[in-house]
């Protein structure tokens, strides 16, 4: 049997919340939309003057209780100014909204959570921007091992100059990171 990402939220609790008070640490004011927020764990004891967190499951934090990608395209992002994206696997999908998204305001912080290995199966997202759609039933592990690449790749093409991260790797590469919007 290949190998799954165990879901287990924030296995890497204080890695988790010492990259987003790096990330915060210039702002005069916080404002944070948390697309997948869980507990609210990481920003529970982080002070913030707005937080608003969605989260699927029903039995954990203060949350707005929907599926996020049913609800991004009715969010304002320009009322928030760090945008936390700490989902299983990678949001390819949601980045892409977040990078070409007409609203968002320069200077807004993304944070994100990347954890991939050869048996996780690479989103559609990525498969469509980079072009590899037919390709990848003949050599799926191929393409799912680059998935972090492809991450950075994306963010490359949209212009991100700056990236801010640390990696781990145990049976999955994960990377714990932020990047503003310029
Ligand atoms: C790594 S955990 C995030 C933990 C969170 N940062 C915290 O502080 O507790 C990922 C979360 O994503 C939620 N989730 C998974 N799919 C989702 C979806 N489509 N929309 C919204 N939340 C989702 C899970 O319920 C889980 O709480």
């Amino acid at each position: 049997m290949s190998p799954q990402p165990t879901k287990t939220d924030n296995k890497s609790i204080a890695n988790k919340i010492f990259i987003r008070k790096e990330a915060i640490k210039n702002l005069k004011e916080v404002r944070v939309l948390d697309l997948f927020a869980g507990r609210n764990v990481l920003w529970n004891n982080i002070k913030t003057d707005k937080y608003f967190g969605i989260d699927i499951a029903t039995n954990k934090g203060k949350n707005l209780n929907a599926d996020t990608r049913q609800v991004f395209d009715s969010i304002d992002l320009s009322e928030f100014n760090v945008i936390d994206c700490d989902s299983y696997g990678i949001a390819f999908d949601l980045y892409k909204k977040i990078l070409t998204n007409p609203n968002i305001k320069k200077g807004t912080i993304i944070i994100y959570t990347l954890i991939t290995n050869e048996f996780t199966k690479i989103q559609n997202e990525a498969k469509k921007e980079f072009n590899f759609k037919h390709f990848y039933y003949k050599v799926p592990s191929l393409f799912n091992a680059r998935a972090i690449e492809f991450f950075y790749e994306m963010l490359a093409n949209y212009e991100i100059k700056e990236v801010n991260y640390y990696a781990i790797r145990d049976k999955f590469d994960k990377h714990y990171g932020y990047f503003v919007i310029n």
